[in-house]
């Protein structure tokens, strides 16, 4: 349990990189609003490292801060990186469910409530983004300035304001 614990420490470290890379690039590419979107997941996912960080030590285990390997510099374009967004947050719902799935097979029912939280807030972020999705979806690749300003208004951003 310790060691699924302390990979996903690597995973939520190098999601909170990938959404900062992100926000970068895409803030070069003028989309402010979008950008502050990223920044925000980069907050979030910044404190899910510092939960399992936190959860591994109370527990009276190591937990190990993991080298991280580079995000990727450039996303394509705004569909591209959603999609990327998604991807990724797929990803680290089946590796929340791994530990899920772990906690059940060793009886540990500490953690197995402790890792529910996730479990909910995984559910949150993979609709989050599929919603970012619909809306790009309507509003086309020519209105994507309106797009840009309307993201403003969803999840996460006040975090990074
Ligand atoms: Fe912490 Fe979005 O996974």
């Amino acid at each position: 349990m310790e060691t699924i614990l302390n990979e996903q420490i690597e995973k939520e470290g190098y999601s909170s990189n990938l959404y900062l890379a992100m926000a970068v690039w895409i803030e070069e590419n003028g989309f402010n609003g979008i950008s502050k979107w990223l920044y925000a997941q980069a907050e979030e996912e910044r404190v899910h490292m510092l939960k399992f960080i936190s959860y591994i030590a109370e527990r009276d285990a190591n937990a190990i801060i993991p080298e991280f390997k580079k995000p990727p510099v450039d996303y394509g374009n705004v569909k591209d990186l959603f999609e990327a967004v998604l991807k990724h947050e797929k990803y680290i719902s089946s590796s929340i469910n791994d530990i899920v799935g772990k906690s059940l097979d060793e009886r540990d029912y500490t953690t197995h409530t402790w890792i529910q939280w996730f479990v909910t807030e995984q559910i949150e972020e993979e609709a989050s983004v599929r919603e970012i999705l619909d809306k790009l979806e309507l509003v086309g690749d020519k209105n994507l300035y309106m797009f840009d300003r309307d993201i403003l208004g969803m999840r996460g951003t006040a975090a990074a304001e």
